[in-house]
């Protein structure tokens, strides 16, 4: 496939690491933005794709930016669940392409997959509970994490008992409808997510470990050379399943 020309958006821990493995693999980057140096619709660039890994709030304006300026892009920032009606309109009567993902790690894609039959499985059997937690780095901004709703949404639409996510810890008992998903922040953990599925008799325990953020990265890029010169949304699911 075309290399395409990539901008980065957000040069914090992943923005540095997308940067570093493009080059490695012969991409040009050919812009990088910052919060003192935001993209701006009024400029010309030369880049075919955009990578965005900035913060949450800053999801929606560089979605307005990319938009008029025409370009397609890759979202790896988290945190804009509230804006996805807003962010879905504006891709579309733009006609540029996005891919989009809480979590571009190959291994996560597989994850969820498990995690959907397990969920499905539970229907047929009684005395089982699940719930879910993740844990990451001190400096992560939202929780609970982007891939543990992708995970509680795969739970909720799978396993009929539980009907909602309940995320604080001070409410006393926990209703059986429930599911609870629950967050840790501290050290430099890249991202743990462990689904619990426990009865009387056993515990299993699924668990994807993020080792550094090279998946991320990896995944982004992915997705950037395959969203090039074509429009439209897309999940990275979709991305790996139509490779
Ligand atoms: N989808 C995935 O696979 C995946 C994986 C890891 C992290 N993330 C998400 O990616 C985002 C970034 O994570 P990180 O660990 O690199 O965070 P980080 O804090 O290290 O980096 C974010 C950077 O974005 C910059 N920024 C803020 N507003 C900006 C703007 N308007 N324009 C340009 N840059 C701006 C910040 O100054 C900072 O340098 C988070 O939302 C995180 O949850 C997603």
């Amino acid at each position: 496939m075309e290399k395409p020309k990539i901008a980065i958006i957000g040069h914090g821990s992943m923005g540095k690491e997308v940067e570093a493995l493009a080059l490695a693999q012969g991409y040009q980057v050919t812009d990088i933005f910052e919060i003192d140096n935001k993209i701006d619709s009024n400029k010309i660039y030369n880049f075919d794709v955009a990578i965005d890994f900035s913060l949450p709030d800053a999801v929606y304006e560089n979605v307005i930016t990319l938009c008029k300026l025409k370009k397609n892009f890759v979202l790896g920032a988290t945190g804009w669940h509230s804006e996805k009606d807003r962010i879905f309109e504006l891709v579309k009567n733009a006609g540029v392409g996005m891919v989009y993902s809480s979590n571009f790690s190959v291994g996560m894609q597989i994850f969820n997959k498990v995690v959907k039959t397990a969920a499905q499985m539970l229907n047929k059997f009684d005395g089982y509970d699940i719930m879910l937690h993740e844990i990451h780095h001190k400096r992560k901004k939202d929780s609970p994490s982007g891939t543990a709703i992708t995970l509680a949404n795969i739970i909720l639409e799978e396993y009929k008992k539980k009907t909602r996510i309940l995320t604080e810890t001070e409410h006393g008992q926990i209703e059986p409808t429930s599911l609870h998903v629950t967050s840790t922040r501290g050290g430099e953990i890249a991202g743990l997510h462990t689904v619990y599925i426990d009865s009387i008799a056993d515990t299993i325990e699924l668990t994807h470990r993020a080792k550094n953020r090279s998946g991320f990265a990896l995944g982004a890029l992915t997705a950037a050379t395959w969203i090039h010169k074509k429009t439209g949304i897309y999940e990275f699911l979709d991305v790996i399943e139509k490779m």
